[in-house]
């Protein structure tokens, strides 16, 4: 059997759209309160795409950072898997759109849906592609437009979702030399796939005037269940993934940014320090797939990951899914 090729990340982007709706736009809408926001979730504001941008749009922005920063040119990619749930169609794929607009014209390029978890599954595919020799140099996004699927008369939903991109371009760690990938999971249990669900457009409930006009096509949310799930989720995989290391060799864990109050619940659980788990939901609210690569861009740019150092990365969603990843930087 050919040796597994060990893959790392030769760079990162980040892109959050112009618009910025900060909780006291949302108390214009519904019988809300920027108090009850801050205390119940951590989210001060969020960013919502222009009426002319759609999910490929916001990957290019973070896809050319994140080619610039590892001193990739598009016609090197042999690969792009864009991590959404808010595709700018159902038909053809985000990620064929992103491959024209960035002139990837050697990539193959296809999209992964496991909602938050999304960045995670497709980071855990370019890597298995690099790993089995199967590719060389990959772009792998989580990317969304949730704004555009919120019901803005549903005060339990509305305010808890962003819209943004991030990107990491893989390659082989003896190019790049940083970001080595040690260990990844995925799992799901799909029979809470009611717990956070979009039931109209799709093969099971297609679209109707009817299916729209009952808001169908609307995010729905058990809110309390997610919570208590993503509590014992969250500590598992921050568990599973540091597991046989001493915890000073983690810099930093980059957890999907769902809710600070969930965030702080599970690393209570394990006794961990907040100082060292990257929070930014305040700014951008949940972007779900982008979350994670949003972070990790940010706390890099911030310096907050020390070099020769371990990362942890988490997240979980809609499925339900879930999906961890430890690096060395
Ligand atoms: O990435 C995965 C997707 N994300 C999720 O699934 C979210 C996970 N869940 C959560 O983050 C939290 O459960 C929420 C933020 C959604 C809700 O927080 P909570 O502390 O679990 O509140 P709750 O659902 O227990 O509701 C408490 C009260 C209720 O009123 P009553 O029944 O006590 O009178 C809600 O109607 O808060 C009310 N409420 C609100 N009040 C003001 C719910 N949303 C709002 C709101 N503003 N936006």
């Amino acid at each position: 059997m050919a040796q597994r090729v060990a893959v790392g990340i030769a760079g990162t982007g980040s892109y959050a759209p112009p618009v910025v709706m900060t909780n006291h736009d949302f108390e214009k809408l519904v019988d809300t309160s920027d108090e009850w926001i801050v205390q119940r979730t951590g989210i001060k504001e969020r960013h919502f795409a222009e009426a002319s941008q759609a999910t490929s749009d916001l990957c290019l922005e973070a896809a050319r950072q994140a080619l610039d920063s590892a001193k990739v040119k598009p016609e090197e990619l042999d690969l792009i898997v864009v991590g959404t749930l808010t595709p700018d169609f159902l038909l053809p794929s985000c990620s064929a759109i992103l491959q024209s607009k960035l002139g990837a014209v050697n990539a193959g390029a296809f999209d992964v849906n496991a909602a938050c978890t999304g960045f995670l599954t497709a980071l855990h595919t370019g890597e298995s592609f690099i790993a089995a020799g199967r590719a060389r140099k990959v772009l792998v996004l989580g990317a969304e437009t949730l704004s555009r699927f919120l019901n803005m008369q549903d005060r339990a939903s509305c305010i808890l979702f962003g819209d943004g991109a991030g990107a990491m371009v893989l390659a082989p760690h003896a190019e790049c030399g940083r970001g080595e990938i040690l260990r990844s999971t995925l799992g799901a249990d799909g029979s809470g796939y009611e717990f956070i669900h979009m039931r109209g457009g799709g093969s099971r409930v297609p679209p109707t005037a009817e299916s729209v006009a009952r808001g169908d096509h609307f995010i729905t949310l058990r809110g309390r269940e997610v919570f208590r799930f993503a509590v014992l989720r969250m500590a598992e995989l921050i568990e599973k993934m540091a597991e046989g290391f001493p915890r000073d060799e983690v810099s930093l864990v980059v957890p999907h940014q769902v809710n600070a109050r969930i965030i702080e619940a599970a690393l209570e659980r394990l006794d961990w320090p907040m100082d060292k788990c990257f929070v930014n939901i305040d700014k951008y609210g949940n972007t779900s797939a982008a979350t994670v690569p949003m972070a990790f861009h940010e706390a890099l740019a911030q310096g907050r990951i020390e070099k020769g150092k371990l990362v942890v990365f988490c997240a979980f969603g809609a499925g339900l899914t879930w999906g961890g990843t430890l690096l060395r930087w």
